[in-house]
Formats: structure tokens, C-alpha cells, sequence
């Protein structure tokens, strides 16, 4: 068994649920041998202590973290600047060194186990690091010969097909524009079929429609069976993508939940509401319920939704007269939770 296929049928994901992607699916991943195996990533106790020097104090990047992520996931790893999300990220690719504690892959403990390691995350780093002067061709198969891809067993068309380079396939890097790029960068990260693909900020600087295509496209890799570990700064992402999400806080977790328990744990929202007449004076009844005035013709008041439904809420303000033309409710999203939790 070559390399690869080890990888595969060690590694591949056990989410059979998912339908299959008509996409063009970089790999095909999902072996049934594999059910039942080890987490994708699993972390224990990790600690980071970057070494100061020349007057810098040493930096306590990581204070022991444990994290498993399950296979088949899109998980959203958020945290402020210098929460310590890359130090993370990188000492799962290899490029930085864990001061303690585990870090395993597939089962493949970063140090112990290095190579097969490796083999199992594919990494987009944030920064665009390609090289002007090859094609997008080149890159791809220069990427695959390193990780000692055989040339049956490269998927360059295949790749380039799935981020929407074929027409670019033999043109310069330095030609494409930064979108372009970004894609590349995602099919570059993908020639040895890994099964846990890391992406660091990988909308940042992208439009809204490029954006929205990289999302089609790692939603398509996980369909097909790719654990997917992202970090973003842009809340609204992580809360569309990522099943799973973990606040990292000055190098510890601060959470870690599914997507739709963070946000179920800020049990509040506002319900607001138009009225056809002005209200000159709000009844007390309605002030004693919370309802305030925030304009001639508009109520609000702020309910918890485990505690008070919407409809009782308005049968009040109707037995006091008012009709109502309009209303919208304001929910508790991901960004309050993080600001919440990353304030201290
Ligand atoms: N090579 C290094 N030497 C010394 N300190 C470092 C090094 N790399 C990172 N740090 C420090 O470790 C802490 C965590 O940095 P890290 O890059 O992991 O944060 P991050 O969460 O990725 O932040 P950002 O959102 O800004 O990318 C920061 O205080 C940073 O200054
Ligand atoms: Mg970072």
C-alpha cells in the first residue's frame, strides 16, 4: 500500500451521512474501514513558551489547551489577535515546536509519528507565499512531488477544476489576482489528499462573492469528507460555516461548543415593534414588563426566549390598544458571545 492510499484508508472520515459532493471532490476520502477511528485533531495540554531574548520576556503563547476535533467537522478556532490561534495551528503543521503536552493528527502524534503527521493536514497559511514565476500547473505539481505524490495518483486537473483555474492553469502566479491566488493556495494545500485541512484567515481581504465561493468549496471538501479547522476573524463566517467553534483567549479556551449551543447560551433577544398610532405615554403596565419607547410609533422590549414567547408578548401590548403593523426580533449572535467571553 502506497503512502497515500495508507493515509486515506487510515485517515478518512466517518461521517457516511453526508451525501457524497457532485463536485469535483479534490480526493476521494471516505474509506468504511476507517469508521470508528481517532479524532481528526486531538490536543492535550498543549503549552507553547516562546523563548525571549534581547530584553523580550519569554511569551506563554499557549497554557495548556485540550481540543478534539471530530472528523467530518468544520471547525472555527476564534480568538482576538495574539490569542495564540497560529501558534496552535502551526505547531499541528510542523513549523513550530510544542514547549509540552500532545498534539495528534489522525492518531499521529506530531512528534512520535511526524511523517504520516504531516501527510494528514494539508495547511493554508494567510499569507499568499507563492512563487511569482511558476504557473499554477507547476505549483501544483511541484507541491505533489515534494509530498512524493506518484504522477498516477496527482489530481493537478482535478484541483485546479475544483478552485476554477483551469483557464489559468499556465499563466503566471504573479498574473492572477489575490482571489485567484487564495484559491491556489487552497489547491496547493489539498495535492496529498489530507484529510485534515487547516485554513488560517481564508476570507481575509476577499470580496464578498470570492468569499462566498471559497465557502461553496471547503462546504464541498468536507461534504466529501475533509475536516475542515479555520480560523476567521469575520464572526458572521464562523457562524455560517463551522458546526463546532472554540474561543481561544490568551492562550487558553474559553470555549467550546457547537455552533448553535454558544449562541442558544445568550438566551436574549429584542423584539421591536411598529405601531399604526403614536403612543404619547407609555402605560406602566407595559414599562413594569420592560417595554421601552424608542420612538413615536416604536416599542421594544428585550425577552428571554426560554422564558417568554413572542405571541404573549404582543397579546399585552394589544389589550392596551395598540396595533401593530410591524415587527422584528434581534438575536444574540456570535459576536456577542465573543465579545463577551474575550473582554477580560
Ligand atoms: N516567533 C515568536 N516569538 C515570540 N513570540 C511570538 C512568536 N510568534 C508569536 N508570538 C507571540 O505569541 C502570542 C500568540 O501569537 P499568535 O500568532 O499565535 O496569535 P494569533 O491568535 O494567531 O493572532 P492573530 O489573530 O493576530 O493572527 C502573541 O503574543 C505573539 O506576539
Ligand atoms: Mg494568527
Amino acid at each position: 500500500m502506497n503512502i497515500l492510499s495508507h493515509i486515506v484508508a487510515r485517515a478518512g472520515p466517518c461521517d457516511y451521512r453526508r451525501e457524497p459532493t457532485d463536485m469535483q471532490a479534490p480526493m476521494n476520502v471516505f474509506s468504511p474501514e476507517s469508521a470508528g477511528l481517532s479524532p481528526a485533531v486531538e490536543i492535550a495540554d498543549l503549552t507553547k513558551t516562546y523563548r525571549g531574548g534581547k530584553g523580550r520576556p519569554p511569551k506563554d503563547a499557549l497554557k495548556g489547551i485540550s481540543l478534539s476535533i471530530p472528523r467530518g467537522s468544520i471547525f472555527g478556532l476564534l480568538g482576538p489577535n495574539g490569542a495564540g490561534k497560529s501558534t496552535l495551528i502551526n505547531i499541528l503543521a510542523g513549523l513550530v515546536l510544542k514547549t509540552s503536552g500532545t498534539a495528534k493528527i489522525c492518531g499521529y502524534d506530531v512528534d512520535a509519528d511526524q511523517r504520516m503527521a504531516r501527510l494528514s493536514i494539508g495547511v493554508v497559511p494567510q499569507e499568499l507565499n507563492l512563487d511569482a514565476f511558476f504557473t499554477p500547473r507547476e505549483l501544483l505539481e511541484l507541491q505533489a512531488g515534494l509530498y512524493g505524490v506518484r504522477r498516477r495518483d496527482r489530481r493537478t486537473d482535478e484541483l485546479l477544476r475544483a478552485v476554477d483555474l483551469t483557464d489559468k492553469a499556465n499563466s503566471y502566479a504573479r498574473t492572477l489576482s489575490g482571489g485567484m491566488r487564495r484559491r491556489l493556495m487552497v489547491a496547493k494545500a489539498m495535492v496529498h489528499a489530507p484529510p485534515v485541512l487547516v485554513l488560517d484567515e481564508p476570507t481575509a481581504g476577499v470580496d464578498v462573492e470570492l468569499r462566498r465561493s471559497l465557502w461553496a468549496y471547503v462546504r464541498a471538501l468536507n461534504k466529501a469528507g475533509v475536516t475542515i479547522l479555520l480560523t476567521t476573524h469575520y464572526l458572521e463566517e464562523a457562524q455560517e460555516l463551522c458546526d463546532r467553534v472554540a474561543i481561544i483567549n490568551h492562550g487558553q479556551i474559553v470555549a467550546n461548543d457547537t455552533t448553535a449551543n454558544l449562541l442558544a447560551r445568550l438566551d436574549n433577544k429584542k423584539l421591536c415593534v411598529t405601531l399604526d398610532a403614536d403612543m404619547p405615554v407609555l402605560p406602566d403596565n407595559l414599562r413594569q414588563q420592560g417595554w421601552e419607547q424608542t420612538g413615536p410609533r416604536q416599542l421594544a422590549v428585550a425577552y428571554r426566549p426560554s422564558e417568554a414567547a413572542v405571541g404573549n408578548l404582543l397579546r399585552v401590548l394589544q389589550m392596551n390598544g395598540a396595533g401593530i403593523v410591524d415587527l422584528s426580533t434581534d438575536e444574540a449572535d456570535l459576536e456577542d458571545i465573543f465579545l463577551q467571553l474575550t473582554r477580560k
